[in-house]
C-alpha cells in the first residue's frame, strides 16, 4: 500500500494547506460566511454529539482527508481489526477488544469471551452481595491500571453499594503504604492485575500487600488475593489460586473490557458494567458501518492528521469538564501516545513524518486557573478538546433540597465555562476591543496602547467539543470506544502497528541490570553520567 505521503490526496492536501483553506482559514470569517457551520459539522454517533465547527477546516478539507483514508485503505483496515486479523505482527496476534463487547453470540471467540465474563461478573456480584470486604485495593499498572481506575471514579455515582475501591500502581511504596495505613486487612481483597504477571512494579506491590496481610495475621490469603491475567500459571506460580482470564490479542491499554474490569464491575456491578459494554459495542458499529465522512471516530482521526502533518500542531489537550472524567487525560495519554508513539511503519520502514502528539489535559475548570493562559496567548496553537456532560447526577443528593439545587447550579456554571473557553480561544479579542475596554486596576503611568497588548487574544484557535446527554456506563463505553477507533484511524493512516509497545522494553532492560550495581557499587562499563548519579545515591 501507497504510504500516506507518498498518496495525491496527501500532495491535495498540502496544496490545500497552502491555501486560504488551510494556513489562511479564519473561523470568525467562515462562521460569519455560512450560518449552517455548526450544523454542518456536527456529527452524531451513539451517545456522543460532536461539534467539529470550531477547527480549521471545511467541507473541501474534509473531502480530500476522505481521499486520503481512501488511498490508505482504511475501511479494509478497519474490517482487517474487526475480523481478527494478525493487525499486531509484531508481537504475531489480533487486537481483539471489539469482541469483548460484542453481544452473546456474536464476534470473534465469542464463546470464550462469554464464559470469561460470566465467571468475572458473577464473581464481582458475589463479593458485593456477601458484603464481607469493606475494601478491595486493585493494584496493577499501564493499561492494567488507567482503565479500571478512570472508568471506576467516573462511574462513582453508580457505586453506592459496594465496597470501598483503591488502586496501586506505583512501584514507588509510598503509594501502597499510604492506601493499607487505612484499612483492614480481615475485610480488604487484593486483586493483582497483569495481562503478563511479570511486571516489576505489579509483582513488587503483589508482594508487599502480601507481607502486610500475613502481618496482620492474615491468614486466607486464597480467600483475600485474586488475579487478572492472560497467564493464569504465572500468577498460580506466584501463589494466588483464584484467577480470572483473558486471552493474549486483549492489548493491555485495551484491555479494561476484559476481565481486567473486576474492579468497576465490584464498584457498580454486573448490569452496569453490561452496559458500559453495551455502549461500547453502538460505537463499534458505527465506526463499522457510518460512512467515512460521517463517521466520528475516523472524522476525529484525520483531523489529528491534518493538525498533526500540516498544520504541524505537536500537541492535543484534553478538558473534560466532569470531575469524573479527571483522569481521562492520562488513560487517554496511554490510549494515543503509547499506540502511535512510533518512528517506523508497520513495515519497519522510517517514517518521515509526524505521528503521535503529545496528549495532555486535566479537569476544567482546574486547567482554566492553570495552563489555559498558554491556551490563550501562548505561541503554540494547540487544538483542546472539551467534553460537556449535559446532566449531572450527584448520587445521594436530594436536588430539590438546597445542596442539590446549589450543584444544579454550579453544574449550569461548569457548562458555560467549557462553552465560554471553547469560543473565547475562536473568537479572541483584537487590540481595538482591549483598548476600549474599561479596565479596573493597572499599572501606574503604563501607556494604554501597552496595556491593551498585554489584553489582546490572537483568536482562531482550534476546538472541538464532545457533548453527552450525562455520564452514564453506557455513554462512557461509547466515550471511550470512540477514543480507541480514532487513535486507530490515525494510525492507520501513517501505516503505523498500533497495537505494539516495544518503545518501553529497553529502559526495562536497562533497569534490571542496574539493580545489581546499585548494590554492588560496580560502575565499570557505565556511561559517565549514569556511573556519577549511580555513586552519588549510593553515598
Ligand atoms: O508499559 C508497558 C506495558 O506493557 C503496557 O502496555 C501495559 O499496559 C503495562 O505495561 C502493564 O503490563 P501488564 O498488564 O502485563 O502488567
Amino acid at each position: 500500500m501507497t504510504r500516506c505521503d507518498q498518496t495525491s490526496a496527501w500532495a491535495a492536501l498540502a496544496g490545500h494547506y497552502a491555501s486560504p483553506h488551510g494556513v489562511g482559514l479564519d473561523l470568525r470569517e467562515r462562521f460569519a460566511e455560512d450560518p449552517d457551520r455548526a450544523t454542518r459539522f456536527t456529527l452524531h454517533a451513539p451517545e456522543v454529539t460532536a461539534d467539529l465547527s470550531k477547527n480549521l477546516w471545511d467541507l473541501a478539507t474534509q473531502r480530500l482527508l476522505v481521499e486520503l483514508a481512501l488511498a490508505r485503505g482504511l475501511p479494509a483496515q478497519r474490517d482487517a481489526l474487526l475480523r481478527g486479523d494478525m493487525v499486531n505482527a509484531t508481537e504475531g496476534r489480533a487486537a481483539l477488544h471489539t469482541a469483548l463487547r460484542a453481544p452473546p453470540g456474536t464476534g470473534p471467540h465469542s464463546a470464550t469471551v462469554q464464559r470469561e465474563l460470566d465467571a468475572m461478573l458473577a464473581y464481582a456480584e458475589q463479593v458485593r452481595s456477601e458484603g464481607a470486604f469493606t475494601d478491595v485495593v486493585h493494584i496493577g499498572i499501564g493499561g492494567s491500571d488507567l482503565g479500571p481506575q478512570m472508568v471506576t471514579r467516573a462511574l462513582q455515582p453508580y457505586a453506592q453499594d459496594g465496597p470501598r475501591l483503591h488502586f496501586v500502581s506505583n512501584l514507588d511504596g509510598h503509594h501502597l503504604a499510604g492506601v493499607l495505613a487505612r484499612l483492614d486487612a480481615a475485610r480488604t481483597l487484593f486483586i493483582i492485575g497483569s495481562k503478563t504477571f511479570t511486571t516489576q512494579e505489579t509483582r513488587a506491590n503483589a508482594e508487599a500487600a502480601r507481607a502486610w496481610f500475613t502481618a496482620q495475621g492474615g491468614q486466607d490469603v486464597a480467600r483475600h488475593f485474586v488475579a487478572v491475567t492472560a497467564s493464569p500459571e504465572t500468577a498460580r506460580a506466584f501463589g494466588i489460586t483464584r484467577t480470572f482470564a483473558f486471552e493474549d490479542w486483549v492489548g493491555g491499554r485495551f484491555s479494561l473490557w476484559s476481565t481486567m474490569g473486576l474492579p468497576v464491575a465490584i464498584a457498580v456491578g454486573a448490569a452496569n458494567f453490561r452496559e458500559l459494554l453495551a455502549g461500547a459495542h453502538a460505537m463499534d458499529m458505527h465506526f463499522a458501518t457510518a460512512p467515512l465522512a460521517a463517521n466520528l471516530p475516523v472524522q476525529l482521526g484525520l483531523l489529528d492528521v491534518w493538525y498533526r502533518n500540516f498544520h504541524r500542531l505537536a500537541s492535543r489537550s484534553i478538558a473534560p469538564y466532569h470531575q469524573g472524567l479527571a483522569r481521562l487525560p492520562a488513560y487517554l495519554q496511554q490510549l494515543e501516545m503509547e499506540s502511535n508513539g512510533k518512528c517506523v511503519d508497520a513495515q519497519g520502514q522510517p517514517l518521515t513524518l509526524a505521528t503521535s502528539p503529545v496528549v495532555w489535559g486535566q479537569a476544567g475548570t482546574n486547567g482554566q486557573h492553570a495552563f489555559f493562559q498558554m491556551l490563550h496567548q501562548g505561541s503554540d496553537v494547540i487544538p483542546v478538546e472539551f467534553i460537556l456532560v449535559r446532566t449531572p447526577r450527584f448520587a445521594g443528593v436530594d436536588m430539590d433540597g438546597p445542596l442539590g439545587r446549589q450543584l444544579a447550579a454550579q453544574h449550569t456554571q461548569l457548562l458555560a465555562n467549557g462553552l465560554a473557553q471553547a469560543q473565547a480561544l475562536m473568537l479572541g479579542k483584537t487590540a481595538e476591543a482591549a483598548a476600549a475596554e474599561a479596565v479596573p486596576t493597572a499599572a501606574p503611568g503604563m501607556a494604554p496602547a501597552v496595556l491593551a497588548a498585554h489584553r489582546t487574544f490572537p483568536g482562531n484557535r482550534p476546538s472541538t467539543v464532545l457533548l453527552l446527554d450525562e455520564l452514564s456506563p453506557r455513554a462512557l463505553g461509547a466515550l471511550l470506544a470512540l477514543y480507541e477507533h480514532r487513535v486507530f484511524t490515525s494510525g492507520a493512516i501513517w501505516g503505523i502497528n498500533s497495537f505494539d509497545q516495544w518503545g518501553v522494553e529497553l529502559g526495562k532492560a536497562l533497569c534490571g541490570a542496574l539493580l545489581p550495581r546499585l548494590a554492588s557499587g560496580d560502575v565499570s562499563g557505565l556511561d559517565g553520567s549514569t556511573a556519577a548519579l549511580l555513586q552519588r545515591l549510593r553515598a
